[in-house]
């Protein structure tokens, strides 16, 4: 979960000398992202060094990283109209450099530990192609998805074919898990999310490639577990909003679970951290398929020793 990024000083001196989009499109440099948090923290897992955004780019709506906006996009997504003009790509062809990534970082972690790639869930990345960026309330995207269906359903669908092809990419180039990032769709509903989320999502995770698990991560859906877990996903990302335990008896216990310490725990004193880690093991009680993890990512001001610390913690408490 941002395991890669501005808190750690390996990155912050490559980010000066290059964009966060050229980091991306250097499958060297981004394999040397991927790789060098494994060897500092001391994980169980690498996640790709992409970004959920890059498969709008081939699209054609202009995408760029701001300094102070973050992700930007350009021609933004508001009729029908629009999502025709949207284009189809070949991830082999259109986004090469993220499969190369892949490629060099496993065989750079040689089978030390596994390759997660990712993407973004399509209702997430259709409310950046709506809003053109983040967004408080997603208004613009409600307004569409409520005033008019016609343009949405046929949005929705484009992504979430996209998204299967896009994965299936990650997975055949190597990917040994992949996870879907549906960050902003606790913004709905249970109601609005059954109806206008979920069909798309599940037919995304029932084109992927099969024996590969699916991780399924949403950030403020403590309301939405089950459905979440009825579009499918073998592990279930849970954010900090809501108790592990609770949390994992709404999903259900035929699932995994993923998460779910606060991010901004890591701001805290080791003795803090791990505590708290204490608090997240109990709550899993030794049930087979919990993957410890935070529950969004790091933040740019965490001191890297802590997330050292909890690591550790997490090792030294659950070992058996
Ligand atoms: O976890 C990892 O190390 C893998 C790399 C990764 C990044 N983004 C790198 C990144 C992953 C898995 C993501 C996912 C992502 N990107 C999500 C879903 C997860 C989440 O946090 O909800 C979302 C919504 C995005 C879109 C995005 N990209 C945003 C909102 C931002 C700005 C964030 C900020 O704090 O400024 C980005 C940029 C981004 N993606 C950075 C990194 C390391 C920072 C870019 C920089 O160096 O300036």
């Amino acid at each position: 979960m941002r395991q890669a990024g501005r808190y750690m000083e390996e990155y912050r001196k490559l980010r000066a000398q290059f964009s966060f989009l050229e980091l991306c499109k250097r499958p060297d440099l981004a394999t040397e992202i991927t790789v060098t948090p494994v060897e500092r923290l001391g994980v169980d897992a690498a996640i790709l060094f992409a970004d959920i955004l890059l498969l709008l780019e081939p699209m054609g709506v202009g995408l760029e990283y701001s300094k102070e906006d973050g992700p930007l996009i350009h021609r933004l997504v508001q009729s029908r109209t629009d999502v025709e003009q949207l284009l189809e790509f070949d991830p082999g062809q259109a986004l090469p450099f993220v499969l190369e990534a892949v490629r060099k970082s496993c065989a750079a972690l040689n089978g030390k530990v596994p390759l997660i790639g990712f993407s973004g869930a399509p209702f997430t990345l259709a409310s950046y192609l709506i809003e053109g960026g983040g967004s408080r309330n997603y208004l613009r995207t409600k307004r569409l998805i409520y005033s008019n269906p016609g343009a949405w359903r046929p949005l929705m669908e484009r992504l979430s074919s996209a998204v299967a092809k896009y994965l299936n990419a990650q997975i055949a180039a190597g990917a040994e898990a992949v996870q879907l990032f549906d960050s902003w769709v606790g913004c709905l509903s249970p109601g609005d999310y059954q109806k206008y989320v979920l069909p798309y999502t599940r037919a995304t995770i029932a084109a992927l490639t099969p024996g590969i698990p699916v991780i399924h991560f949403s950030t403020g859906t403590a309301g939405l577990l089950k459905l979440i877990r009825a579009a499918g996903g073998d592990i279930i990302g849970l954010d900090w909003r809501v108790n592990l335990d609770e949390g994992w008896e709404s999903v259900g216990y035929d699932a995994g679970i993923q998460g779910n310490l606060d991010p901004a725990a890591l701001l805290a004193s080791p003795k803090e951290i791990r505590w708290r880690v204490e608090d997240i093991l109990k709550r899993a009680d030794g049930r087979p398929g919990h993957i410890f993890n935070l529950g969004h990512g790091v933040l740019p001001e965490t001191p890297v020793e802590n997330v050292i610390a909890m690591v550790r913690a997490v090792h030294e408490l659950s070992a058996r």
